[in-house]
């Protein structure tokens, strides 16, 4: 039987390093909404905007053309920015063959719903088995070969085990977790957190506060997924305090650069535009507190993180805000 036909849409430096691994194993497309980023990628074999000098696999094939890629997948990955996943299924879905499993590799929630990603593909693509691949990835150390692990979270195990091969490496290991929601939850809530450990690192401040970030950010991220439904000890896992590890100490991050550039000063939109890629936690910040209002959770992290991004803190505010804690207050 021939291979499968993996297709990744969008090609930031996550898209691109998931459609490498997938070339390895199998036939692979990436759609990238930009003409001369597929002409580069099919040319010269380099995403520079986003991986630098970094080669990518011959075998990857890069296109603009969004119907066509989608009328061949017999897998779609969705790696474009939360803000953009409504609107790009869209485009997909009236050339998407029935039961193509979706997998997403977004980590926020979608503004005015606050659904997750693959709430988002249920309503654009219904009848599609659908699941995510999260877990502490940071791109440019897998594309490099560094050693790894990610999950695939899917209600239906089969489609998890069929899966798996596709995306796996020698140095990079793929689980199954059935628990969707927590991993889901993971993946965009640790970008708030790692907002806030950017703005520990630019107040230069000790490792004990690190560590307090961590730690009281895991706990925050674990209270809102239980009431939301998700198994919490999801979130001692790589999708759970894996990916917040990764994410709150990897200088590369995205998050982390954003709360380093709030440190120094600027604003929200101005880190945005120095970063000049998309950065979750900042819009999702806002969407999370609405979650804990309704809910009843207390994140205070999370709550000066928002502060901050909205401008209603300074970084050293969010700082002082943390140091009280109300008498009676449990771990
Ligand atoms: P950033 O979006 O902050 O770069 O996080 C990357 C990530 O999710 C690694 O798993």
């Amino acid at each position: 039987s021939r291979p499968v036909r993996v297709v990744v849409l969008g090609s930031g430096s996550w898209g691109t390093t998931v459609a490498s691994l997938a070339a390895h194993n199998t036939r692979t497309t990436l759609w990238c909404r930009r003409p001369e980023v597929a002409e580069e990628i099919n040319g010269e074999r380099r995403n520079r905007q986003y991986l630098g000098e970094r080669p990518l696999p011959d075998s990857l094939d890069a296109t603009d053309d969004i119907e066509s890629a989608a009328s061949r997948a017999d897998v779609l990955v969705v790696g474009v920015p939360s803000s953009a996943v409504r609107a790009t299924l869209t485009e997909v879905a009236p050339t998407l063959r029935a039961w193509v499993p979706v997998l997403s590799l977004v980590k926020g929630l979608e503004a005015g719903s606050r659904m997750r990603p693959t709430q988002v593909v249920g309503e654009c693509l219904p009848g599609h088995p659908v699941g995510l691949l999260a877990g502490p990835n940071i791109a440019s150390e897998i594309i490099d070969g560094m050693a790894a692990a990610a999950v695939i979270a899917t209600q239906d195990e089969h489609v998890a085990t069929a899966l798996q091969p596709l995306f796996a490496a020698p140095r990079f290991r793929v689980y199954r977790n059935t628990d969707v929601l927590g991993c889901e939850l993971g993946g965009v809530l640790k970008n708030i957190v790692a907002i806030a450990a950017g703005m520990a690192e630019g107040l230069k401040v000790g490792d004990n506060t690190r560590a307090m970030v961590l730690a009281r950010g895991l706990a925050e991220m674990m209270r809102l997924g239980e009431v939301m439904g998700a198994d919490p000890r999801t979130f001692m896992g790589l999708t759970g305090m894996g990916d917040l590890i990764a994410t709150c100490m990897s200088p590369a991050s995205r998050n982390r650069r954003i709360g380093e550039a709030l440190a120094r000063g600027l604003s929200a939109a101005a880190a945005a535009k120095e970063l000049g890629q998309v950065a979750e936690g900042v819009k999702t910040a806002p969407i999370v507190m609405q979650l804990a209002e309704e809910y009843g959770i207390d994140m205070p992290i999370a709550a000066e993180v928002e502060a901050v991004v909205s401008g209603r803190h300074t970084p050293e505010q969010a700082y002082a805000g943390l140091g009280t804690v109300p008498p009676g207050t449990d771990e």
